[in-house]
């Protein structure tokens, strides 16, 4: 019996082991390749996306920057924008001239698009990228810069507290919080509301964006003494539909 027992375990244990290593690296071998190929598509296909989606959201974003002349007029010093998530660049062109921007971008793989759209807008000036995620931009002082943008982003970082934490510690004081996120549809088993939580799972393993994210929620309880936004529904069509549910607006540190 006892002889049995110990054949089975010396005959099971090195099998099993072997599968579980083999799964392991194969799993591990996906997620590298997923990595390398995803580094490389995704900021094409965003440049393309983005250009598409600015035409259908111009007046939005124009109505949410349009503060910053004010706010450039008001200020004594250059106007320093930083932007998390800044992608391909896609929101210099809405820039008021003369102010400074900081782009902080976790995929090293967007910057000929960040310089490419940087040279579109000689009125102002683009730092090079900081290389990091929002939820630790420690390359950047504490109370340094008088505006933080973010447009479709918080979909798609780990931690949306820990970038509101940075975004509250980066900005000087009475500093502002731009932003357009899609979000998740607050219309109760509307059919938008439906389809994003159905399709969330695969959605979130595909591109690593949340459909389902209540992000008004997290702007809300993230510190800032006032908190200002507007739900609409973009006017995005065929599977864009999907996104469409939007919140956008400003907070102030
Ligand atoms: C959908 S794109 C939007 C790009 C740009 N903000 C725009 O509106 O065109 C999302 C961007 O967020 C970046 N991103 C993803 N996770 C991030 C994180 N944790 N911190 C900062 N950026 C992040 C991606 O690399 C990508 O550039």
């Amino acid at each position: 019996m006892a002889a049995s027992f110990t054949f089975q375990l010396t005959y099971w244990a090195p099998r099993c082991i072997a599968v579980l290593a083999g799964l392991w690296i194969i799993l591990k071998s996906m997620r590298f390749a997923h990595k390398k190929v995803f580094t490389a598509v995704f900021p094409p296909i965003m440049d393309r996306i983005t250009q598409v989606y600015n035409i259908k959201m111009n007046d939005f974003k124009l109505e949410l920057f349009r503060e910053l002349t004010d706010l450039k007029q008001q200020s004594k010093d250059p106007l320093t924008i930083l932007e998390i998530g800044a992608g391909s660049g896609a929101n210099f062109q809405y820039y008021p001239a003369g102010t400074i921007v900081v782009p902080v971008e976790p995929m090293k793989t967007f910057d000929s698009y960040l310089k490419s759209n940087a040279e579109k807008c000689p009125d102002i000036t683009v730092k090079d990228a900081v290389i990091a995620y929002g939820e630790n931009m420690k390359t950047i002082s504490d109370d340094s810069v008088d505006v933080v943008v973010v447009t479709l982003v918080l979909c798609s970082v780990r931690n949306v507290s820990a970038v509101m934490g940075e975004i509250r510690r980066i900005l000087k004081p009475g500093g502002r919080f731009y932003y357009i996120e899609h979000v998740y549809s607050d219309q109760r088993n509307s059919w938008v509301q439906l389809a994003q939580r159905t399709l969330n799972p695969v959605w979130e393993l595909v591109t690593g964006c949340s459909l389902t994210r209540a992000t008004w929620k997290d702007i809300e309880s993230g510190g800032f003494t006032r908190v200002n936004y507007k739900k609409f529904n973009a006017p995005l069509s065929g599977g864009g539909a999907l996104m469409s549910p939007h919140v956008m607006g400003y907070a102030v540190k």
